[in-house]
């Protein structure tokens, strides 16, 4: 597919997609998340894609929804174009592992389809915050659900409803971020992660991250259920008998499931 609003490459075995509108700090309109949703359709279909990196440019990962967009819309516009569901769902249901890299803003709708992504890397430029509060408005795509769970109730109903932003080291600290790193070696870091994932047994990271994303939608012994469920099917994979035979003959596995 041709796209307007974002970049699509692959590097190896990582899907790249770089939020491409420079001069609205990557504002998310429709037809940005639109794409979005069709790149995630591509790269998930591509076997040789093993993990999917979403990033933005130096000053900004994404400053949030199109503002400029929404303005004129009213409730039955964004009710029927189900506005807030559009590409935000698609990554969120990605199979395959994500990474987020983010420098500069992540604000509103950049911040919450940075916490669709399994793993946020950030530079240490990056600023999130949720500062729908100060248009008269409140988050739409997981703002005050995957923030909350991601670093409590106080902070994120400080951040809702301050509308103020969280440096890099907050976010760190408070668990939104997995690491900092130099602004200058965003991209090399993060594609340095998605590739170490990628070269992982395929069908194993997809069920460590179902596990991992079932904490959050599950009491804790259903979650353990499904955790011992996959744990026990890893051992049909070639992957895993390939993996331990490797460890016990001192050399590097060959991960061959798709
Ligand atoms: C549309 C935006 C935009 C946005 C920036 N721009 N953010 N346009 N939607 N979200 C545009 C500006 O209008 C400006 O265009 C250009 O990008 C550069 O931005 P400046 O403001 O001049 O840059 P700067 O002074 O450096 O300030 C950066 C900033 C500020 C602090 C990030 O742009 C800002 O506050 N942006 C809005 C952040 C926000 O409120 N996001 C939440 C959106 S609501 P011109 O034409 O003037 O050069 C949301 C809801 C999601 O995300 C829920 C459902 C999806």
């Amino acid at each position: 597919a041709t796209f307007e609003f974002i970049i699509v490459e692959s590097k190896g075995p990582v899907g790249v997609i770089t939020l491409n509108r420079p001069k609205m700090l990557n504002a998310l309109s429709f037809g940005v998340f639109r794409e979005i949703a069709a790149a995630v359709d591509d790269l998930e279909a591509d076997d040789k894609i093993g993990c999917i990196l979403i990033t933005g440019s130096e000053k900004a990962f994404a400053a949030g929804a199109d503002i400029k967009e929404m303005q004129p819309k009213g409730f039955i516009d964004m009710f029927n174009s189900d506005f807030a569901s559009i590409g935000g769902d698609r990554v969120a249901r990605c199979r395959k592992p994500t990474i987020a890299a983010v420098a500069g803003y992540a604000l509103g709708g950049g911040c919450e389809l940075a916490m669709m992504c399994d793993i946020i890397i950030a530079a240490e430029t990056a600023k999130f915050g949720q500062p729908e509060i100060t248009l008269g408005t409140i988050p739409g795509i997981g703002g005050t659900q995957r923030l909350t769970r991601a670093i409590g109730k106080s902070k994120a109903m400080d951040l809702c409803l301050t509308g103020r932003m969280m440096d890099a080291a907050e976010a760190e600290r408070s668990g939104l971020v997995s690491r900092i790193v130099p602004a200058d070696k965003l991209l090399e870091e993060a594609l340095a992660a998605a590739e170490k994932i990628a070269s992982m047994s395929r069908p194993a990271a997809a069920m460590a991250k179902e596990a991992i994303n079932r904490a959050f939608e599950t009491p804790l012994s259903e979650g353990m259920n499904v955790e011992r469920n996959l744990f026990h099917s890893t051992f049909a994979l070639e992957d895993r008998s390939e993996g331990m035979a490797a460890f016990i003959e001192k050399r590097k596995p060959v991960n061959k499931n798709r």
